[in-house]
């Protein structure tokens, strides 16, 4: 069985085939520049223009950077406003011609960690935290998912933390990988008071260098990078798309880890 999984990030909308019993990509993802404002139509328009050069048509799964309800965005913080209202599944749908379902680019990711990557067969409670852009949250205990958390907003020195602690506001503000593991290191420190995981598993584009800042982040619960890296939000938008993971990542859990 295979879908078609698509990440809508801040900056890049990326995609490829996923095989669904194992998690892996049947080709080598696309990644096309988000239109600036990443409005609706224009969004859309690379969406379908990335199923378009797979030739795909099949189920579509994908990843949005907003919490969804029934597809529909309530927020917006690093997309257009427009979003807010619209049901995303509709737009897509009727704009590629196949059946897209839309979920939370972080709960997504974490679907993907669960199910097979990070954090499969890991019971308790586990924090996927995706940096990014912003800061994506997805909390799972026992293998089952709370959705559409938002915790990149947490307050950290009067601001949202995604602000302080993302990957863009390490790169806007230069810091160094000490300096940055710190500020990570603050964040999650308060998200560890506040949860007391038993797992946190950093994803996104930086967790490809977990090597410079994991090892100097100090936490009571184990911190481990994304085995699919920034590949997360692909394949866990295309196990969406079946409304697969929950499944998955609860018959992990079922068996105790
Ligand atoms: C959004 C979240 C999203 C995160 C990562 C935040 O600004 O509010 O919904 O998961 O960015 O993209």
């Amino acid at each position: 069985m295979q879908a078609l999984g698509i990440d809508i990030g801040g900056s890049g909308i990326k995609g490829a085939p996923v095989n669904l019993e194992t998690g892996e990509l049947l080709s080598e993802r696309l990644r096309v520049k988000t239109p600036k404002g990443a409005k609706p139509e224009p969004v859309a328009e690379v969406v379908a223009e990335i199923v378009q050069s797979f030739k795909w048509n099949g189920p579509i799964g994908v990843g949005f950077p907003a919490p969804i309800k029934h597809g529909v965005a309530l927020m917006a913080a690093n997309v257009s406003e427009k979003w807010v209202g619209t049901n995303a599944d509709d737009l897509l749908s009727t704009i590629t011609g196949c059946p897209c379902k839309v979920g939370n680019d972080a709960d997504v990711a974490g679907m993907a960690e669960m199910a097979f990557g990070a954090g499969k067969g890991q019971s308790g409670a586990v924090i996927m935290i995706t940096l990014g852009t912003g800061i994506g949250t997805a909390i799972f205990y026992n293998g089952h998912l709370l959705p559409n958390t938002e915790f990149g907003h947490l307050q950290m020195d009067g601001r949202d933390a995604e602000h302080r602690a993302s990957d863009a506001a390490r790169q806007r503000e230069d810091m160094s990988w000490k300096k940055y593991a710190r500020r990570l290191n603050e964040y999650l420190n308060e998200m560890e008071k506040l949860f007391w995981p038993d797992l946190f598993i950093i994803g996104g584009g930086i967790s490809r260098f977990h090597e410079k800042y994991l090892p100097l982040l100090k936490l009571q619960a184990k911190v481990v990078p994304a085995q699919f890296q920034n590949e997360a939000g692909i394949v866990g938008a295309a196990l969406f798309s079946q409304g697969e993971a929950i499944k998955l990542s609860s018959r992990i859990a079922s068996r105790g880890g």
